[in-house]
């Protein structure tokens, strides 16, 4: 009897067991599929969601992923409704003050939103200006164009404007209008470009940057260079086609995001990046970069980044190897040029060895350029 109990009772339990072991079973899985099925809409959608890392605990719709660099009034609304559609930035030093006002009179004008950067530490000395308050500026001293814009041109903060124009402050714009340059770049599909150099005026380093006066754009040069590299009408590769010198290079908004990750933070003299920026041509650099003839500029070669209090002719925040050719009679500036140079020339080939290093061991790349001749390097 006790037995018979205690096996019906062990039978009891055990049914019981299974049975409420199914019911946790059948009420996990419940819960699972209620669970899938709760957020299945969500979950299907967000999977690949791509969120800008961080982002990820808010709602989408309250990130704010870019920026721009327009001014907010402290109270009521902007007075300026146009927004801005393009950027320019140029580096200045307070000698260059008559040069980068006709400069920036003419980029305001057009509606361009404009930032100083200040490579002398010296901001004051502009404010008499009108347009002192209306522009941005930036002062850190001695230090290059590249170095500024890899740290305050951030694609993301910038991403408002269809094009960029990162300029040296050695520039005349008197036969200059940014506007009508702005719409030959859209006509011609230049994504990377830079105005045309008058010869008779300018310092001319690159006869691929002399001004033509058949066309409105040109994209290739047939001429040999001071470089002595040969150049015809089968080249398809740099300085003779697709290329661009960087004393004032304006980038469409998808160039300068392919740009600004190739600007090394360490090598601020930024030597080597002519010759590649065709990988950010977003497509064929031999169409997609040109120089435009029929706005131009007159490029003075006076620019004043390292020069010592002596007069002598030192090295722009651009391209720091145009002061080489220049006399000067002052031995310590002479001392500094050769230091910049040789700076510039170190960070040169790291940049090519980095280059080489990391097309070799990303599996992945595909050098569009491969089978193009690649030009010897320019002698810059
Ligand atoms: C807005 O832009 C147009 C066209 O460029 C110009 O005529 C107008 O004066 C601008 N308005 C303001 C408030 O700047
Ligand atoms: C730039 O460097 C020079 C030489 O080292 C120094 O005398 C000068 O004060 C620096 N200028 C600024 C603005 O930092
Ligand atoms: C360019 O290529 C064409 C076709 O291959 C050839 O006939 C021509 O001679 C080449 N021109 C030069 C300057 O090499
Ligand atoms: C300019 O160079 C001369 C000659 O070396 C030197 O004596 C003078 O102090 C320099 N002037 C300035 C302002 O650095």
């Amino acid at each position: 009897m006790n037995m018979y109990i205690f096996v019906r009772a062990s039978l009891f339990c055990l049914v019981l067991f299974i049975w409420s072991a199914l019911i946790a079973q059948n009420s996990k899985e419940n819960f699972l599929i209620w669970g899938l099925r709760g957020s299945n809409a969500k979950y299907g959608a967000c999977k690949n969601r791509c969120r800008p890392p961080g982002s990820e605990p808010l709602p989408e719709g309250i990130v704010a992923s870019t920026s721009n660099l327009e001014k907010r009034p402290l109270w009521g609304s902007p007075k300026n409704t146009n927004t801005s559609k393009s950027l320019f930035a140029v580096a200045v030093g307070i000698k260059q003050k008559k040069t980068v006002n006709e400069m920036v009179q003419r980029f305001l004008a057009s509606d361009f939103v404009v930032m100083l950067f200040h490579y002398d530490g010296i901001v004051d000395e502009w404010q008499d200006f009108e347009w002192s308050n209306s522009v941005i500026h930036i002062s850190t001293g001695n230090q290059t164009k590249w170095w500024f814009a890899k740290r305050f041109l951030h694609p993301d903060i910038v991403a408002e404007y269809d094009y960029i124009f990162l300029w040296d402050e050695d520039l005349g714009v008197e036969n200059f209008n940014p506007d009508r340059y702005l719409s030959i770049v859209k006509d011609e599909g230049l994504q990377i470009s830079q105005p045309a150099l008058d010869i008779s005026k300018s310092e001319v380093h690159h006869l691929i940057t002399a001004r033509g006066r058949r066309k409105n754009v040109h994209r290739r040069t047939y001429k040999l260079g001071t470089t002595g590299i040969h150049c015809d009408e089968n080249s398809s590769a740099p300085p003779c086609t697709g290329w661009i010198e960087v004393m004032a290079p304006v980038f469409s908004k998808a160039a300068w995001r392919c740009v600004w990750y190739m600007i090394q933070n360490d090598l601020i003299h930024a030597w080597g990046l002519d010759m590649q920026l065709g990988y950010c041509a977003q497509g064929d650099r031999t169409k997609n970069v040109g120089v435009v003839d029929a706005e131009y500029i007159v490029h003075l070669g006076v620019p004043t980044l390292g020069e010592s209090d002596n007069k002598s002719k030192a090295v722009s925040s651009g391209d720091t190897s145009r002061a080489e050719s220049k006399e000067t009679s002052h031995s310590q500036a002479i001392d500094k040029r050769i230091e910049v140079r040789r700076q510039s020339y170190y960070e040169y080939m790291i940049f090519k060895s980095r280059w080489k290093k990391a097309a070799e061991e990303d599996k992945c790349w595909v050098d569009p350029y491969s089978e193009t001749k690649q030009g010897k390097q320019t002698t810059r």
